[in-house]
């Protein structure tokens, strides 16, 4: 029997052309491999696309004066003719705003609800006095409440790493307009992380034939496991597919929630493009087959954490 493959590489976001670095860090090593696969008689699959929810596109079509859709379908446009002309040999790339994908990762949401994974908590979100809209984390920046050093942001400080909520900083002020944000009570769905943390070490502990540095620094992370939350204030995303949260223009899911999702979704939409729907179970649900991943390494807690978990 042909052993099978799928070669996994991390999704560019859609938010400005690609570079270089994107090129030489993931696009052609990934290539490589997957020649190399097929040419032993492997049965390979390789799937990507372009990212195209989450602040990174909001962000640059906010400062080019664009509305996100357009800046995503024209970054994807371009980002797809760049890796096409390079000759990168992908079996399907596609978008995280296909229909295909919106389905696959509600589904996915709606089985981890159901089975008691998502919990919904309250917490302090930053809303602008003067639109009333919410703010991203990465929209409102401060004093750093641990190492007082200033431009913290809402999600993390730079200076000395530690993750951050917006209602920790000090002084914090919209990136926007420079206004202070208020703070109101917003409810989200976490990730019970916790729940599976023996499970994940386990997991983790088995991998034979990771990098020693990434099976370290995923091992690490463990220790500080937290429910992490899966939805976010913010008009852009993936609608909540929990009822009487669908409509809600304010709350979508996170944007890494839905992106590692891509890699599943699009092994689907592979499938039913080459006419046979099933196609994609036999790279996924045959314990046999070997999966490989390529990205940066600032990709690599929600590889080793959110996806398998
Ligand atoms: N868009 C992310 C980045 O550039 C990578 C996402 S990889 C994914 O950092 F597959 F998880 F989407
Ligand atoms: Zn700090």
């Amino acid at each position: 029997m042909t052993e099978s493959v799928v070669v996994n590489v991390a999704w560019p976001y859609a938010n400005g052309p690609r570079h270089i670095g994107h090129v030489a860090g993931f696009g052609v090593p990934s290539d490589v491999f997957a020649r190399f696969q097929r040419m032993r008689g492997r049965n390979v699959l390789m799937v990507s696309g372009t990212d195209e929810h989450g602040t990174p596109l909001l962000v640059q079509a906010d400062k080019e004066g664009v509305s996100v859709r357009d800046l995503a379908d024209r970054y994807n446009r371009q980002i797809v003719e760049d890796l096409a002309g390079l000759g990168l040999s992908y079996d399907m790339f596609t978008r995280t705003s296909t229909r295909n994908h919106y389905a696959v990762t509600q589904e996915l949401f709606k089985g981890l609800y159901a089975n008691g994974y998502m919990i919904k908590e309250s917490t302090q979100g930053a809303i602008s006095p003067s639109t009333g809209r919410t703010l991203p984390d990465r929209y409102i920046e401060g004093e750093c409440p641990i190492c007082h050093a200033d431009g913290a942001r809402g999600d993390q400080c730079d200076n000395c790493g530690n993750q951050l909520d917006p209602i920790d900083l000090i002084n914090p002020v919209s990136k926007i307009n420079g206004e202070t944000p208020q703070f109101v009570e917003t409810e989200h769905f976490l990730l019970d992380l916790p729940s599976i943390a023996d499970v994940l070490t386990e997991w983790l502990k088995s991998r034979e034939d990771w990098r020693p540095n990434v099976l370290k620094f995923s091992l690490n992370l463990i220790k500080d496991m937290r429910p992490r939350a899966m939805t976010r204030d913010i008009d852009w995303g993936i609608p909540i597919p929990i009822e009487g949260w669908e409509n809600n223009d304010a709350k979508k899911l996170y944007v890494w929630f839905d992106a590692v999702i891509g890699y599943l979704s699009s092994s689907i939409e592979w499938a039913y493009r080459s006419g046979n729907p099933d196609a994609w179970k036999d790279f996924w649900q045959d314990p046999e087959v070997r999966h490989y991943y390529f990205m940066g390494k600032d990709n690599i807690t929600f590889h080793s954490q959110i996806w398998p978990a």
